[in-house]
Formats: structure tokens, sequence, C-alpha cells
């Protein structure tokens, strides 16, 4: 891509599985996450990091600004209220990004990792914070947002290096666990395939052996687009 790629989250486990893949692909990456100290640790020396809260809207516009698409990948606090709790970093600090990014001249492509059962209010993540309802507004805010975006939901991640057969899914029906380098390739293939823009799909993988390389553009393909209804459906 022209511009750079920014991580939001790149320094988590599976954000910065997402930085060196796009480093591989010689991209330029930027790195944001709010620990300086974490960032040492797992920012490779070719990515530029910028600490920057996604709760604070003044601190994401520099490192945002000039990018050709952004990973969203930020795990919540799980806090009924207050700075910590879900709202603000699901569903706020989404809003926050995506008035960042609706500032530059280009359109970025959004990636944004939610998670399965989003649709599922009684589901017991729920108890958390609402943290589903507001990983589902957050998701709302990127459909309506007229950027270019990829919603991924995956289930309970793991760090299985190996991975069985993957499954993308849609409608928030199912349940499973995928691998957390799965989950990366598919933010990093997303913005590679129009197939897989203006779509919201869940990941799951089962154990044993899978395909070697992973079919994307076959799986991306065989997903629909969201309805333009869904897209409107606002949560809050
Ligand atoms: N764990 C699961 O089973 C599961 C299931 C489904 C979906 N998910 C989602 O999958 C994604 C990846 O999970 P993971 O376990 O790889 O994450 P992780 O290792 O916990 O990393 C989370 C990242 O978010 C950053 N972050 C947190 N709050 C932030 C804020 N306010 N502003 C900017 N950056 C912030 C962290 O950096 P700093 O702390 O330095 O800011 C870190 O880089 C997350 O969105 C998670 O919610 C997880």
């Amino acid at each position: 891509m022209d511009s750079p790629i920014a991580v939001i989250g790149g320094t988590g486990r599976t954000g910065r599985l997402v930085a060196r893949q796009l480093l591989a692909r010689s991209e330029s990456v930027r790195v944001i996450g709010r620990s300086t100290q974490r960032a040492r640790r797992h920012t490779p020396p070719q990515a530029q990091f910028f600490a920057a809260d996604v709760r604070s809207p003044d601190s994401v516009r520099t490192p945002l600004y000039g990018c050709s698409a952004v990973v969203y990948i930020v795990e919540p606090g799980t806090d009924d209220a207050g700075p910590d709790s879900p709202e603000t970093t699901l569903h706020t600090g989404v809003r926050h990004v995506l008035d960042a990014l609706r500032s530059t001249a280009a359109a970025p492509h959004v990636v944004l990792v939610s998670q399965r059962h989003v649709t599922r209010r009684d589901h017991p993540m729920n108890a958390y914070g609402r943290m589903l309802d507001w990983r589902l507004a957050g998701e709302n805010a990127v459909r309506s947002s007229g950027l270019p975006y990829t919603v991924i939901r995956p289930g309970w991640l793991t760090d299985d290096l190996g991975h069985g057969h993957l499954h993308l899914e849609q409608g928030d029906l199912g349940d499973g666990r995928v691998a957390r380098p799965l989950v990366a390739d598919a933010c990093v293939q997303a913005l590679y395939s129009p197939a897989a823009q203006g779509v919201t799909f869940e990941m799951r993988s089962e154990t044993g052996p899978g395909a070697t390389p992973v079919p994307w553009q076959e799986l991306f393909a065989g997903l629909r687009a969201d309805a333009p209804t869904a897209a409107r459906a606002a949560l809050t």
C-alpha cells in the first residue's frame, strides 16, 4: 500500500502477529497502544510505535493521519462503568478512531476485531460491563461509517501454532475456538481482498491438520455482504 497501516493494539498477542505479517509484506506499519514498556518488548524495530489511548480522541489523531488502513484489535476492560468499561474501548474508542479517519483525505479500510456472541445478549460474557452489547455497538459504528470495512468475530482465542480446518461463518449462531495466528492472517488478508470488504464473519478452527495455505480468497468469496439494514441497526 502507498501509505502506512495502523495496528491499534499492535503490541497485543494477536496484534503483534498482524504487525509482523504486514512488515513481511514490506508495508509501513504504525503500532498503537498505551504502554511504552509493552511496546519495547513487542514492537519490531521496522515498525513505528505511537503511544495513544483510543479513549482519548486527541491522542489517536496523529498516529492515524495519512493511513491507508487500520486494524482495530483492542482488548477491553471489564468494569461495569467508568474509564475501564467495555463501552469506552469497544464503542467510544471505535468512534474516536472513525472520526479521526474521516478527517483524512483517503478512505482507509478498517478491520475491526470483535468477537462471537455479540448478538446474543443473554450470553454470560455480557455480564462483564455489557461487553457484547458495546462490541455490537462498535461494529455498527464501523458498518455505518461509510468507510470500507471488515468485521471479524473470532471465537475463544488459542495460541496454537498448528491449526485444523478453518471455518468462516455468518449469523452468529455457532461456537468454537480459533488460533490467534489465523485471526492475524484474516486481518491481513482482508486488507488485500475486495471480497472481504463490507462483510462480517465469525471464525472457528478445528484441531488436526488443516489446509495449508489457507484458501483465503475462496473463503472470503463464500461470504455474503452485510445487508444495508443491518448496517443501520443501532443498538444504543
Ligand atoms: N481472548 C479471547 O478469547 C478473545 C475472544 C474473541 C475476541 N477477542 C478479541 O481479540 C482481540 C485480540 O485479543 P488478544 O488476546 O490478542 O489481545 P491482547 O493480547 O490483550 O492485546 C490487547 C491490545 O490492546 C491494546 N489496548 C488495550 N486498551 C487500549 C486502549 N485503551 N487504547 C489503545 N490500545 C489499547 C493493548 O496495549 P496497551 O495495554 O499497551 O494499551 C494491547 O496491544 C481483542 O480485541 C480481544 O478482545 C479475544
